[in-house]
């Protein structure tokens, strides 16, 4: 039977030109490069400039997305943004990003699930493809978690970065079976009983602040292991393939003994993990489509692989999506 799938048809990124090296923040916080690396696996991160705002990383990502899809943005008739660090209250980043590229119809608005934010944008985006109320989407990861964070605190400032990534999905007839290109399957969840252990201590409707991100870090490790094993695994019932049938998995990027201890818990090699934290740290939402745009240019994805991306992050929210190239 025919359906209508969201096939991936380009890739972008962008990240501000500034590195901060673990060296660096050494001289900031009382940490070291040593500590950081073992602890997190992370070596250095890109931070925006006071110039550079979330839309202008999305926008260059997009651009780059498109360009790499072969479509005009005016082919574009929706965008979302996953993003935890918004330019402003409102407008809604994605507007800024529709109005930057030049794009005047359709419908663009942000998604906001912090680090699982673009799983739950490509989610959303999926659903209005795939209903047929829209028929090419961007979808965006934009962050500038420099700005949300405490830098005299040294349990997280060493561990987030800025950056940007984006894809286009284009709505295309399939057959109907798992063999189809797009995506297979998005599964996205919730629990709010867990806010205390990854926050922001302000915001508008609270404290008229921005605030700062706080974290009980063990704590959420401890989840994020949990939570990612068994969406992984109920993505993999969900679709019927075997934990070593996917090609590559792109998770966000937050920890790389979360990483390992996932290949390790799913009896994958690690080579099969996409990889960017040490030069990215965690970016949030953007984390998993700048690890594809890297995967897409060391050509560990093409035409016919399979994917599996997934996330977990504040809220908690939680989530993965299968596609297949
Ligand atoms: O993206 C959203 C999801 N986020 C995550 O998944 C993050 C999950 N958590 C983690 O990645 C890890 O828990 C961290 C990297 C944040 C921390 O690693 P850890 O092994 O859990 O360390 P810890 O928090 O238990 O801290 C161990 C020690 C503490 O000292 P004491 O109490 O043992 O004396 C900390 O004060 O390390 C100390 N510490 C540091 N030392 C040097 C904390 N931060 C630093 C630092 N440099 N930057």
């Amino acid at each position: 039977m025919a359906v209508i799938r969201s096939v991936i048809r380009g890739v972008g990124a962008h990240l501000p030109k500034r590195v901060v090296t673990n060296d660096d923040l050494s001289k900031i916080v009382d940490t070291t490069d040593e500590w950081i690396v073992e602890r997190s696996g992370i070596r250095s991160r890109h931070i925006a400039g006071d110039d550079e705002l979330t839309s202008d990383l999305g926008i260059a990502a997009a651009r780059q997305a498109l360009v790499r899809a072969g479509i005009d943005p005016v082919d574009i008739d929706l965008v979302i943004c996953a993003t935890a660090t918004p330019d402003k209250t409102f407008p809604a980043t994605a507007v800024r990003i529709q109005h930057g590229l030049g794009i005047t119809k359709g419908a663009a608005f942000d998604v906001q699930a912090v680090c699982s934010g673009f799983i739950y944008a490509m989610t959303v985006a999926d659903n209005f493809l795939k209903s047929g109320q829209f028929v090419r989407a961007l979808v965006i990861g934009a962050e500038t978690f420099s700005r949300i964070l405490d830098w005299s605190d040294r349990s997280t400032c060493v561990l987030f970065g800025d950056g940007a990534g984006a894809v286009v999905l284009e709505a295309q007839p399939q057959h109907g079976n798992r063999d189809d290109r797009g995506i297979l399957s998005t599964t996205i969840r919730s629990d709010g009983r867990f806010e205390d252990l990854l926050y922001v201590d302000g915001g508008p409707g609270s404290t008229k602040t921005v605030g700062h991100l706080r974290m009980n870090g063990r704590e959420v490790f401890r989840h994020a292991v949990q939570k990612i094993s068994g969406v992984i695994e109920e993505t993999l019932v969900a679709t019927g393939y075997a934990a070593d049938e996917i090609d590559l998995y792109v998770p966000h990027q937050a920890n790389a003994r979360i990483l390992d201890g996932i290949a390790k818990k799913l009896g994958v090699s690690p080579d099969k993990i996409m990889m960017t934290l040490s030069r990215h740290g965690n970016t949030s939402a953007a984390s998993i489509p700048l690890a594809l745009a890297a995967a897409v240019d060391e050509h560990k994805v093409k035409e016919g692989k399979l994917v599996l991306m997934e996330a977990m992050g504040g809220g908690f929210t939680w989530g993965a999506v299968l596609a297949r190239w």
